[in-house]
């Protein structure tokens, strides 16, 4: 199969590669021309375990291009995704769909012979419709089929994810482009992946379905933390005692400082203004935004809590500032709430993370160390924001005499409480005593 995709992001890059990996021949496309030179440069734009490889692979064996111009491309192509941004429109929380609107116009203008049009950015209900309308009223004459194929993979581990899914959702009305679909994800029939044909607007809702479901479930563990706090129990046993129980599940149950990232903020967002919209609020995931949000700057009192409620004079280092390992992403990240606002109650900054190129450009002064151990380095206290692999196993003994007071705030419960009081550490975590 010949594929096109528009905007060559996180999900764009990475699905574009494994296409062309499954065998396609795949033509990455992004407006964004000094993106598209460093990927024909060998370089990628964002941090992804295993990408340049893939990346390195698919070009060199002729199935994976990019480009700033779609004409070509789109007009080959047997199929087109449209895996542009649908951040929050600002003001009112609506996804703004205007890039989605003008990848539309531009393959519109494009494509030749029958062509399916998929849409894998995240979209309210109806905006397939609204594609097929577009499309329609530019190009009376064209032969199309508009689907919904939404995209489920995880930031970190996008590209196992692509590969091995726990399902496909494709939602599609049109015989023609489920035989396209069908045959694009053909590879996947041999780890017998289930692929779930759906009509187009449930397919477009169980994504937010999803994203809102999971975003509840990490928002419900730290209201349980909070409550594990108040009474004396410990969240992790509580949340391995209830993931046990196979109607819950032991995943997305990790107590913190509340879910950010690319896709769970905006997407909550969306699905509340589409509910409200249709006169069928869901006020859980109404509750999950603003518990969410709330939680996110209480973070920061905690913080000061643990120094006795004093953050004037003091230092803090920081180590992880992405919205979780394994990314450079740092969309909507707690960090951006939580800094600013230690900074604001009179504490200097110091801080270290693995990925730290997109963050640099986000924080007011800031002091940007090379590594954890320069990042505890003369602070009073030390806060741990991001679960990165190298800060599991730190020399505490060395940790402990770097830092100038004791303090240690663990935001993602990854040391046991008890092992830090032994070592001298004024610790405190999520939801545990
Ligand atoms: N990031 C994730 O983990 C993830 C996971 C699942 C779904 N999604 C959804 O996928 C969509 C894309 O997300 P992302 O994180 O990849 O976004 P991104 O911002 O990383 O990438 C979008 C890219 O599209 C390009 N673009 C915009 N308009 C264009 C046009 N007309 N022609 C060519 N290029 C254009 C931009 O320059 C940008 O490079 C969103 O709807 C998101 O909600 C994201």
């Amino acid at each position: 199969m010949r594929v096109a995709m528009i905007g060559t992001g996180y999900v764009g890059l990475v699905s574009g590669a494994c296409f062309a990996d499954f065998g396609h021949t795949v033509c990455c496309i992004d407006k964004d021309a000094g993106k598209i030179e460093r990927l024909n440069g060998g370089v990628m734009p964002i941090y992804e375990p295993g990408l340049e490889q893939l990346v390195a692979r698919n070009v060199d064996e002729g199935r994976l291009s990019f480009a700033v111009e779609a004409d070509e491309a789109v007009r080959n192509a047997d199929a087109v995704f449209i895996a542009v941004g649908t951040p929050s429109r600002r003001g009112d929380g609506h996804a703004d769909l205007s890039y989605v609107h003008q990848a539309a116009e531009e393959i519109a203008a494009l494509m030749d012979g029958f062509t399916v049009v998929v849409t894998k950015s995240t979209v309210p209900v109806g905006t397939g419709d609204e594609i097929e309308r577009l499309i329609r009223s530019l190009r009376p004459d064209a032969d199309f089929a508009v689907v919904s194929n939404p995209e489920f993979l995880r930031e970190g581990a996008a590209i196992n994810d692509f590969k091995r899914p726990d399902r496909v959702v494709v939602g599609a009305d049109d015989e023609r482009a489920r035989a396209v679909m069908t045959e694009l994800y053909r590879p996947l029939n041999l780890n017998e992946t289930p692929i779930l044909f759906t009509e187009r607007r449930t397919s477009e809702l169980i994504k937010y379905a999803a994203n809102a479901f999971l975003a509840m479930k990490i928002t419900f563990i730290n209201e349980v933390a909070d409550l594990c706090e108040a009474v004396g129990a410990d969240v992790q046993q509580v949340a391995r005692g209830i993931g046990l129980d196979n109607r819950i599940g032991s995943k997305f149950l990790h107590a913190g400082p509340g879910y950010g990232g690319s896709c769970f903020p905006k997407d909550t967002k969306a699905l509340v203004r589409t509910a409200v919209a249709a006169g069928s609020p869901i006020e859980l995931i109404e509750a999950t935004v603003r518990v969410n949000d709330k939680r996110k700057k209480a973070m920061a009192a905690k913080v000061a809590k643990a120094l006795d409620g004093e953050l004037a004079g003091k230092t803090i280092g920081v180590l992880g500032l992405t919205f979780k390992p394994n990314t450079d992403d740092m969309r909507d990240a707690p960090s951006l709430d939580i800094v600013p606002a230690l900074q604001a109650m009179g504490a200097t900054i110091q801080a270290y993370d693995p990925q730290a190129h997109e963050a640099r450009a986000l924080f007011a002064d800031v002091d940007f160390k090379d590594g954890p151990y320069e990042a505890v380095t003369g602070a009073d206290a030390v806060v741990i924001l991001t679960e990165w692999d190298q800060f599991r196993a730190l020399d505490l003994d060395r940790v402990k005499l770097l830092m100038a007071g004791p303090v240690v705030v663990d935001l993602r419960n990854i040391y046991r409480p008890a092992e830090m009081l032994a070592r001298g550490f004024r610790y405190s975590s999520v939801g545990r005593a």
